[in-house]
């Protein structure tokens, strides 16, 4: 992470921009507007990724960032553009994610900054090891001249590719659950245990899984995925006593998904009482589908088609900082394709052409924000965009 802010950080401090790491550990750059206490546009994505990963997934959002203010050339715009690389998007080490995000609405909590990772360590420990300070947390928060968050993202999916697209606008989020399951069972002797006398947590969770792909399959646009398992203790000739499993549901309605998380629990507590072992279970997260700002949507459509490419709309599965967000200002993304539609993989990739593409559009949106003067007065971008409309 050092080496990484480093590095984006050099090339922030290249382009004029005031640079900071803030108390969340997100690294910060400003290019100055063209008037100072001008409004600020926020355009950024996550620097994290997960285990194994591609090279896009994140740290594309932010360097094509840095890339449109490069592009500017100096030229300055009635707003300054904030870009932000967050810290902690992806929830491998503490299970929760958006913790970078987080901490720009005030949702790093005391109950968030207490969830530890395998070795215990906690968030607000992690913070601190970083040389970072939590009193420091209030001034992480979003600035109120922040008038709308732009996120660049890859798809991570097939359907841009699928209809050879480069770019598509975002117009909401999936919601998501993230669980933990633990099968508790009874470890024996493998050799020895008549498999009539024995509780192995290990049947039970695979039992288990196998039911989560079938009840997931019944359900029109629900993904449910089991994508970690920790047997204990792990040994060839040993039964498993005691095994957790991941879970990570996700839906672009909120019931639905919520209906198939409880159905999945009541299937785990079955199988468990019918194999007698017990079961317990946490839940990491609960969040809800979120829409992207309608307003802005339009003029990334716009953006899309000024830069030659024909618009498209399209649901986002995969979770993202904009999310977050969302809930403070308007927020809206822009996908990238996808070749191979494979994401979360060293195979990861994106075409050239469609990165030019994205810079271009990112061009025509500063460009189409930066004629909208009326949000000079209204801080909040729907209001400007409604007032121009009913002009036009
Ligand atoms: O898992 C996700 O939805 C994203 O990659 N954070
Ligand atoms: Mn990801
Ligand atoms: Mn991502």
């Amino acid at each position: 992470m050092r080496d990484c802010y480093a590095e984006v950080a050099g090339w922030m401090a290249k382009l004029g921009m005031a640079v900071r790491i803030d108390a969340a550990g997100n690294l910060r750059g400003t290019y100055p507007a063209e008037k100072p206490d001008a409004p600020i546009l926020l355009i950024g994505s996550h620097l994290d990724t997960v285990p194994v990963a591609g090279a896009y997934d994140g740290v594309l959002g932010v360097i094509l960032g840095l890339t449109i203010a490069e592009a500017l050339d100096g030229r300055k715009l009635p707003f300054a553009i904030e870009i932000v690389g967050f810290s902690e998007e992806e929830g491998v080490r503490f299970g929760c994610p958006f913790i970078g995000s987080r901490a720009l609405v005030g949702r790093l909590d005391h109950d968030l900054l207490s969830r530890q990772d395998v070795a215990g360590i906690s968030i607000a420990q992690a913070i601190e090891d970083f040389g970072l300070s939590l009193s420091d947390l209030p001034q992480a928060r979003l600035d109120d001249k922040v008038f709308s968050y732009l996120e660049f993202h890859i798809e991570q999916g097939p359907v841009l590719e699928s209809l050879s697209l480069p770019l598509a606008a975002v117009t909401a989020i999936a919601g998501q659950t993230r669980m933990e399951f633990t099968f508790h069972g009874q470890s024996n002797h493998a050799g020895t245990t008549p498999m009539n006398l024995r509780h192995d947590a290990l049947a039970g969770a695979a039992e288990w899984i196998a039911n989560v792909e079938r009840a997931a399959q019944q359900i029109v646009g629900l993904v449910a995925t089991v994508g970690k398992i920790d047997a204990r203790p792990g040994a060839t000739n040993v039964i498993a006593g005691e095994v957790r499993v991941s879970l990570d549901v996700r839906h672009g309605l909120d019931e639905v998904r919520k209906t198939a998380v409880k159905d999945l629990i009541l299937l785990a507590q079955e199988i468990a009482r019918k194999r007698g072992l017990g079961l317990t279970s946490t839940e990491n997260l609960d969040q809800a589908a979120v829409s992207m700002n309608p307003a802005l949507v339009a003029e990334i459509e716009r953006a899309i088609s000024h830069a030659g490419a024909p618009p498209h709309r399209m649901i986002s599965g995969a979770g993202h900082d904009a999310m977050i967000i969302a809930e403070k200002i308007p927020s809206a993304m822009i996908f990238l394709r996808t070749p191979g539609g494979v994401s979360h993989h060293p195979s990861e990739s994106v075409a050239l052409e469609d990165v030019e593409k994205a810079i271009e559009c990112g061009m025509h949106l500063l460009n189409q924000l930066a004629s909208a003067t009326a949000f000079q007065e209204h801080p909040h971008f729907d209001r400007m965009l409604q007032e121009r409309n009913s002009r036009a």
